[in-house]
């Protein structure tokens, strides 16, 4: 992974973030994804009325780029106003298993973008359900 992929994807995830629609908990998170051909998807969270329905930045990125016929991701970056950064909630995390496992996470203050932490996908959701047995 280039050195540079790190500082690129969070200021993607950062540019993102601007386009999260939360109007009711008022945090934005932004994301992005980065595939092994060099793409960068990005993705922030929606909220709805109804709270239940919203969508947390990491899954719009993935919804985004898989639908968008990518695959085979390298990296995701996730950035929000919070010592850190924000890390993936239990339902992003079973689909980055499902559909970025071998993506390396990135989290970030929004304050400190250059301080990065860094986890596995397979760190994140040990024994991740991933297949319906037949
Ligand atoms: N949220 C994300 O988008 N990603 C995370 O990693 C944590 C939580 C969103 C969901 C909701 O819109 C708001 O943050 C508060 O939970």
């Amino acid at each position: 992974m280039e050195p540079d992929h790190k500082i690129r994807l969070v200021t993607a995830a950062m540019a993102a973030r601007e386009c999260a629609v939360a109007p009711y908990s008022k945090f934005k998170v932004g994301a992005a994804l980065l595939t092994a051909t060099g793409e960068i998807v990005t993705g922030a969270n929606v909220e709805s009325a109804s709270y239940g329905l919203t969508c947390c930045a990491e899954r719009v990125a993935l919804f985004k780029a898989l639908t968008d016929g990518r695959k085979d991701f390298t990296a995701i970056a996730v950035v929000a106003r919070m010592t850190g950064g924000p890390t993936p909630c239990g339902a992003c995390r079973q689909l980055l298993a499902e559909y970025a496992p071998g993506a390396v996470v990135w989290t970030a203050d929004t304050r400190q973008p250059r301080l990065v932490r860094e986890f596995t996908v397979a760190g994140l959701l040990p024994a991740a359900f991933l297949e319906v047995p037949e």
